[in-house]
């Protein structure tokens, strides 16, 4: 394994994860897949972190995409595999993390980079960045769930131009389309991403977990309103239930 492709730490119960492989633009080889997954594992094992924040080192890059050169002379076998197992350790545990993950997005967010940053439950970026799902343009087509997360952040037509085409957006029209929840000047972004991750850790990390669960089955099927059910139900009379609701009929701020 190489070393230390990331920088972990925990500050006042954010978990930080900062990719660290500026050098190429922080492209995800198997080595930093499996190390952000073991991050984000010992992020979710621990309940001194509330809010995850995940960012790229440098101010160049978030992630310019998964490593081309490592998966340059693979067969449909093998790129089979990279898929599965990169949509199972990263792309797909990071959607279905029980707390919230934001993407910083502090430069290039492309290919597996904005599916990264899509698979993240909220996305800032720096005014500067730049996204786009480049593969065509390589010959292949986005792997690490680009053709599903993107329409449903930006819709079909949209996500058929981006992809299509391979053209990179800015940031202003990311957040114009909806691809990202805020634009903030480069030297703000991590403070940006800070203030959001303060709004949600004032509140029940049960009930965000539930939230983020019922949001990911949305399917605008009955399914999904019946999931909402049994998740809003199983928040009754749980400990932080007693003490949301008793903090507002007491008139005061709960303690989570
Ligand atoms: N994989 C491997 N290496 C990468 C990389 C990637 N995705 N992106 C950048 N690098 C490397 C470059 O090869 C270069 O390495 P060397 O210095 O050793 O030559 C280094 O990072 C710096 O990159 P550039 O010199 O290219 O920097 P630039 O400023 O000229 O260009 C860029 C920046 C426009 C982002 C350009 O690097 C680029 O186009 N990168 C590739 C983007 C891309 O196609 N991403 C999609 C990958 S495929 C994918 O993600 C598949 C999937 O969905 C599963």
């Amino acid at each position: 394994m190489e070393p230390k492709l990331t920088w972990i730490e925990i500050q006042d119960h954010i978990g930080w994860i900062k990719i660290n492989r500026e050098k190429k633009l922080n492209a995800l080889n198997r080595d930093l897949i499996n190390q952000l997954h073991q991050g984000l594992l010992d992020f979710q094992n621990d309940p001194n972190v509330r809010v995850i924040i995940l960012t790229g080192n440098g101010d160049k890059a978030f992630v310019a995409g998964a490593d081309i050169a490592e998966f340059s002379s693979y067969t449909p076998e093998q790129a089979s595999l990279l898929t599965r197992e990169g949509n199972q350790v990263l792309f797909d545990f990071v959607a279905n993390m029980e707390k919230p993950v934001i993407a910083a997005i502090n430069g290039y967010a492309l290919g597996g980079g904005l599916e990264l940053a899509m698979a993240c439950h909220l996305r800032i970026a720096a005014e500067h960045a730049k996204m786009g799902l480049p593969e065509v343009s390589l010959g292949i087509i986005p792997g690490y769930g680009g053709t599903q997360r993107l329409p449903a952040l930006v819709g079909r037509g949209r996500a058929m131009e981006m992809i299509l085409s391979g053209d990179m957006i800015g940031a202003e029209k990311a957040y114009q389309w909806g691809l990202v929840n805020r634009v903030v000047p480069g030297d703000q972004l991590l403070e940006a991403a800070i203030s959001m991750a303060e709004r949600m850790m004032k509140n029940a990390p049960q009930s965000l977990k539930n939230a983020i669960k019922a949001i990911n089955a949305a399917d605008g099927t009955p399914k999904g309103f019946e999931n909402e059910g049994i998740l809003f139900s199983s928040c009754f009379g749980t400990e932080e239930f007693n003490e949301g609701i008793t903090a507002f009929l007491e008139k005061r701020k709960p303690k989570f």
